[in-house]
């Protein structure tokens, strides 16, 4: 399959693959179910085992670093804020695109307490040179980071769902306020109530997605961008095992679980798949995207621009 690629594609592919990248991470030392923001928080079920679940979480957590550290990629980490439950999903902090970061105004009181951690951490990102800039938006207009903002490496754009968590507003200004194409989405159901638990581009083109989180005109906004031979349909057992929230560096895809035949067409697509089951995070309702912020997201433009730069001595 990789083979049947045209030279443009082969080219992001082969950046992408070589490519170290660094990822945020926030250990689950403070992970809890305690309040219910989206149908898949299962407080009864966390608190029935409670201490065995956050052991899991522990694991579970442990596995996806050592995972991304072995194909790699550099992981920093965050310190975790006791009364913050929600925190290890770093997704959702920011969206990084070429070095700018926008940071996450949440739509829930609940999560709305992790918004000066980010702060304070994506100031210091600045002070050691790892992010250029930092952006927000205004208070008014909600945002939910890389949750609702998913960066597309093949059509060089992002894909941004909107209405469940991140507002319409918003949604329309994060293609402008970091500098690259950007088109959205309408998320119409509220389990699938951030992109990246239905919809994930790949680095040779094709999108998993999942049909039923998407109204009409979604779908033919999908469908338009994607030609039939890329897109990859998910099943509602894929969406509810969170296999489409997955992270795809290059080659590699790493994921939940998912069912045989989303796993059979990942494969035949050519990727290599890394399982890493998540049950303890699937209980608060988020999965191996969720729990990874990539922090080096850059556009072919700005790549190709540091090359040249680098020839000529002006970057670092
Ligand atoms: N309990 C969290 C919430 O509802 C889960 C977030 C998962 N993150 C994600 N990017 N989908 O906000």
């Amino acid at each position: 399959m990789l083979l049947n690629r045209q030279v443009g594609q082969m080219e992001v592919d082969q950046t992408s693959q070589h490519r170290s990248a660094t990822l945020l991470m926030c250990p689950p030392d403070h992970f809890d179910v305690t309040y219910q923001i989206n149908p898949w928080m299962d407080l009864d079920g966390w608190h029935d085992e409670r201490d065995l679940w956050r052991k899991r979480a522990m694991a579970e957590w442990t596995a996806l670093k050592e995972t991304y550290e072995r194909l790699g990629h550099t992981v920093l980490t965050i310190a975790p804020a006791h009364g913050q439950p929600d925190m290890v999903f770093m997704a959702n902090c920011a969206a990084v695109m070429n070095g700018k970061a926008l940071l996450a105004h949440f739509r829930h009181p609940e999560r709305q307490g992790e918004e000066p951690f980010y702060r304070h951490y994506f100031a210091d990102l600045h002070a050691r040179g790892i992010v250029k800039d930092i952006a927000h938006l205004p208070d008014d207009m909600v945002f939910e980071g890389n949750g609702d903002a998913v960066w597309d490496p093949y059509r060089q754009m992002f894909w941004v769902g909107y209405s469940q968590r991140t507002s319409a507003a918003a949604a329309a200004h994060v293609g402008r306020v970091l500098g690259v194409e950007a088109t959205t989405l309408e998320m119409v159901s509220e389990r699938y109530y951030h992109l990246d638990v239905a919809l994930a581009p790949l680095s040779g083109g094709e999108v998993v997605y999942l049909p039923e989180a998407f109204d009409a005109k979604g779908l033919a906004n999908i469908e338009r961008r994607v030609a039939p031979d890329k897109r990859i349909l998910a099943s509602a057992d894929d969406a509810a095992d969170f296999a489409i929230n997955l992270v795809n560096l290059g080659q590699d895809i790493v994921l939940s679980g998912g069912t045989s035949e989303l796993q059979d067409a990942l494969r035949a697509a050519g990727y290599r798949l890394h399982i890493v089951p998540t049950p303890a995070f699937q209980m608060a309702g988020g999965s191996i995207y969720c729990l990874t912020q990539q922090l080096d997201w850059k556009s072919a433009r700005q790549r190709r621009a540091g090359a040249v730069y680098g020839r000529f001595g002006r970057f670092g």
